[in-house]
């Protein structure tokens, strides 16, 4: 599927090549090891990157991980990949897809990725919209999917009320949660960075949640196949 770019942005981001793809790339389904230098590094993908900050540090702390961004706004997406590329030295174990987090079954195949961070999603605060969230029920049941077996979500928000409705959606949909905390800052996790929401939103004085989930395995995996 081909997303909506603004006019600008054809000319500049053509820069990227190579770093971004700009159609969501589901002929690299199952595929993605292969367009890493280190094919057998674990696979690390964060859904709503933004504007790129905790992807492109991450990447540049662990190079002994390879890592997806994927950014629904194209005009977000670019900035993410103007940050990645200024990295010195240059990262090869990241790439960034312009793409919707509701086609990831499309673009990845079953038990491909190792870990999914989800940062800042997106609250939805409307009842109404509560289907739109991240960390609805349908949405883990796609990250079950994709998630190869002990696979983690490691999810962080400043929006108490979305973090409880996610504490519900994980037991419900039978996720194992560890490293629950409404307070992350209090005991910050060591080799996690902050996103850029996370430090606007922590200078604030918000708090910042987190947890683990940890996909469900065997029988419970059956129910999230329908
Ligand atoms: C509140 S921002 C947080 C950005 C970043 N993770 C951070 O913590 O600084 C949420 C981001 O998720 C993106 N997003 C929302 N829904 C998405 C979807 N269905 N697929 C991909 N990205 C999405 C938004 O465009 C936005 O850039």
């Amino acid at each position: 599927m081909r997303l909506r770019r603004k006019p600008w942005i054809e000319e500049a981001i053509k820069e990227y090549e190579g770093l971004l793809y700009l159609d969501e790339p589901t002929t690299l389904k199952g595929k993605w090891r292969h367009i890493f230098p280190k094919e057998n590094q674990p696979l690390h993908v964060e859904f709503g990157t933004g504007k790129g900050q905790f992807i492109s540090r991450m990447a540049d702390l662990h190079r002994d991980v390879n890592y997806i961004g994927m950014e629904v706004q194209e005009g977000v997406i670019y900035y993410a990949a103007k940050k990645t590329a200024a990295i010195e030295p240059p990262l090869d174990n990241v790439h960034l897809i312009l793409g919707d987090v509701n086609h990831i079954e499309d673009i990845f195949a079953p038990g491909e990725v190792d870990m999914i961070y989800l940062n800042f999603s997106d609250p939805w605060p409307k009842k109404r919209h509560m289907k739109r969230r991240l960390t609805y029920r349908d949405f883990l049941r796609k990250y079950a999917l994709i998630l190869s077996e002990g696979g983690e979500i490691h999810f962080k928000t400043d929006n108490k009320e979305l973090f409880d409705f996610s504490i519900e959606e994980f037991h419900a949909m039978g996720w194992i949660l560890s490293d629950v905390t409404y307070n992350l800052h209090e005991q910050p996790v060591e080799g996690e960075v902050e996103t850029e929401y996370e430090e606007k939103f922590s200078r604030k004085g918000n708090l910042v949640c987190r947890l683990v989930a940890t996909r469900p395995i065997g029988d419970s995996m059956i129910h999230l196949k329908r």
